[in-house]
């Protein structure tokens, strides 16, 4: 069960043949490979990029069947993320997803970054057997933009002076590129007009955008228990987000903080009192739905369906998630 459950109403049966076929397509190379895709499939996570695609794919299809194609395009999807978090756990250090230890910390770095790359590389090449072109290069596109975004975090850390230009090009590049590349790709698929792709692409975009700032104010305001993360780790590891970026507008004492790297005893927790005595959070907010209203635009072009409304509601849900 997800939070988003009964949105993704329209896409259920297909989401659970999903499911299955997750673990099947991760196939048994190795045993630790296994285990440690097992591991990840097996803990679930909210499946919000699949549901995506399946939901753009029968809302471009209304008169037939989504394809194994589809299908496959979702698999894929969700493949990526997985290899994405698996990553990102390394670079972050972080003990716990979706509520159960992390793949580095059960079987150690090395395997970690090894089963990530495995999951990348078996991505692609369920990709490539797509056997169309536009669809490979967006989707490629995205294995890029995953890199480049963790290395532009990694560089930016304890910059006071990071601009939100920065931060949200950084957060289309870790979050919305997979979005917005998997539902124009899914809209390829079922051979819409260019323009329409188009405008899935961005509705994949706007929405990636609004999901990763809320991601980030989630993680000052909410619980490692509830998001099975580790909460508040973004400010300490120096990943300035919009509640930070927002807050050193209204309070320089920030800057001197984080510029030091909360190396004197208290800073941390003067830092994250700064920040939610500021507007950061509510200003991250209004950022957020701002995003989220550009994708309801953006997919309103759509035929009406029950999928389509499913895509528009799910704008809403990204504001209001608890986790
Ligand atoms: C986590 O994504 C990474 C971010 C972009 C914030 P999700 O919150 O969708 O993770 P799962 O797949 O549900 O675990
Ligand atoms: C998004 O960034 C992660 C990826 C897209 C790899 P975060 O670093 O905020 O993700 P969480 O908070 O660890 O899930
Ligand atoms: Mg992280
Ligand atoms: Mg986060």
């Amino acid at each position: 069960m997800t939070p988003a459950t009964s949105l993704f109403t329209p896409v259920e049966a297909d989401l659970q043949i999903l499911a299955d076929n997750l673990k099947q397509l991760v196939g048994n190379r190795h045993p630790i490979l296994y285990a440690a895709a097992e591991h990840l499939f097996g803990a679930g996570g909210k499946r919000i990029r699949p549901a995506i695609v399946l939901l753009v794919s029968r809302a471009t299809m209304l008169d037939e069947d989504i394809t194994a194609r589809h299908r496959r395009l979702a698999e894929i999807t969700e493949m990526i993320h997985t290899a994405s978090l698996v990553h990102d756990d390394v670079v972050d250090e972080s003990n716990v997803r979706r509520g159960v230890p992390t793949v580095h910390s059960l079987f150690g770095n090395r395997i970690a970054v090894l089963a990530g790359d495995f999951l990348f590389a078996q991505s692609s090449w369920y990709l490539a057997n797509l056997n169309n072109l536009d669809v490979v290069k967006l989707l490629s596109e995205v294995i890029m933009d995953l890199a480049a975004g963790e290395i532009q975090q990694g560089l930016n850390r304890f910059d006071a002076s990071l601009s939100t230009e920065t931060y949200l090009q950084k957060s289309y590049y870790k979050t919305a590129s997979l979005i917005a590349n998997s539902s124009k790709a899914a809209g390829l698929i079922s051979e819409t007009s260019l323009e329409t792709a188009e405008h899935l692409h961005s509705y994949g975009r706007h929405l990636g955008l609004a999901f990763q700032i809320v991601d980030d104010i989630l993680d000052f305001t909410s619980s490692t228990d509830t998001l099975g993360k580790p909460a508040g780790s973004d400010l300490k590891s120096g990943n300035l987000t919009a509640p930070a970026l927002y807050a050193l507008e209204e309070k320089p004492y920030l800057e001197a903080l984080i510029e030091r790297e909360f190396a004197q005893s208290g800073d941390l927790e003067q830092a994250l009192a700064l920040i939610h005595d500021s507007q950061g959070i509510q200003r991250a907010r209004e950022l957020a739905a701002h995003h989220a209203k550009l994708a309801t635009e953006h997919i309103s072009i759509l035929e009406p369906s029950e999928s389509r409304q499913a895509l528009m509601n799910l704008t809403d849900y990204v504001l209001s998630r608890l986790y």
